[in-house]
């Protein structure tokens, strides 16, 4: 078996292939490491035949949607997940064939009623249905506590106490453990009695996670990041330089126009000496009015630089053909002590 196993942050995504074919599959993969999982898998001489997702992750952007789309693979889920882009679903014991790898899911509902655990070979893949000592959360959208005992003392923990334990999340670092270590030890499993089991989960109070409505919107429905769009926006312009923007405003050129695109408020607060304003909202409705020329070289701000990239790659679009973004935004012009007119 070929294994890489790829933690960011928290997360957790394995890329897990056949010695003898160089088939595999990537398991959760992260939005931000796709790169990654692309550059592992050549650097191996991987063909990557299934992406999986253990569950509708709450708390992390799924790279399954984007990644199956450019591998021409399936997504797999659990049959009951909600995302529209899963294109193979499984029922509990269903395998796939990968290679020589038989790869087998357990449904394991009750951190989300579309929870799988993954078998191959020698270890099993958790997704958040079991943690190393701890378990998933059941307060969540679709989240179960009863489900969760049942899944854990019915199912998961019947394995062999020697199986390798590979979970979605471990946030000190820590790579497996092994079933029977969990038994042992996972202080959440010390609870056998259900009734204790599920007062105990009820009991947690936690945080909710960071991103949860937006991890949700997208993992549910395959929709972009806010961050993707920005990017997918930043990946078609040119920047220029704070300091380089100085410069050029300072040299008085007549074919550099500064267009500043926030809110009225904000431009009147401070601005670029010469700055045009034309908030983003009205950009494209008072475009061929106020910027006639299209051969200007337009270098557009914001407060933040990401409104500003938006437009910038609007401007693009449209055919202002040397449109750039200031890289950063006015605050960082403010913070810089470049100067202001008011
Ligand atoms: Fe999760």
């Amino acid at each position: 078996m070929i294994f890489e196993q790829v933690a960011t942050g928290g997360c957790q995504s394995y890329l897990v292939g056949c010695a003898d074919t160089l088939s595999a599959v990537l398991i959760d993969p992260e939005i931000s490491q796709m790169d990654r999982y692309r550059g592992l898998a050549n650097r191996d001489g991987l063909r990557i035949r299934y992406v999986i997702d253990t569950h509708t992750h709450a708390d992390h952007f799924s790279a399954a949607n984007e990644l199956a789309e450019m591998l021409e693979t399936p997504v797999v889920m659990h049959q009951s997940s909600p995302a529209p882009y899963a294109t193979l679903r499984l029922d509990d014991d269903d395998m796939l064939l990968v290679g020589n790898l038989r790869i087998r899911a357990l449904h394991t509902p009750g951190h989300t009623r579309d929870s799988m655990c993954l078998v191959v070979e020698d270890r099993v893949f958790t997704g958040d249905t079991l943690l190393i000592g701890g378990t998933g959360r059941t307060d969540l959208p679709t989240g179960d506590p009863e489900q969760l005992y049942d899944s854990l003392f019915g199912k998961l923990l019947r394995l062999d106490p020697a199986t390798l334990v590979y979970p979605a999340h471990d946030y000190k670092g820590r790579s497996h453990s092994t079933i029977g270590a969990e038994i042992a030890d996972n202080p959440r499993l010390q609870k056998r009695e259900r009734a204790d089991f599920v007062r105990m989960m009820r009991e947690l109070n936690l945080a909710a996670p960071t991103h949860l409505t937006e991890a949700l919107r997208t993992n549910m429905t395959g929709g972009k990041t806010v961050s993707q769009l920005l990017a997918a926006a930043a990946a078609t312009v040119p920047f220029m330089a704070l300091a380089d923007l100085e410069r050029r405003v300072a040299a008085r050129p007549n074919d550099l126009l500064v267009l500043d695109v926030r809110e009225e408020a904000a431009f009147k607060a401070g601005h670029i000496a010469g700055a045009m304003h034309l908030p983003r909202g009205q950009l494209e409705l008072r475009v061929n009015e106020a910027i006639p020329d299209p051969t200007l070289r337009i270098v557009t701000c914001c407060e933040f630089g990401k409104i500003s990239t938006l437009a910038a790659a609007t401007l693009r679009e449209l055919g202002f053909t040397r449109a750039v973004a200031l890289d950063g935004g006015m605050k960082a012009w403010r913070d810089g002590g470049f100067p202001i007119e008011v």
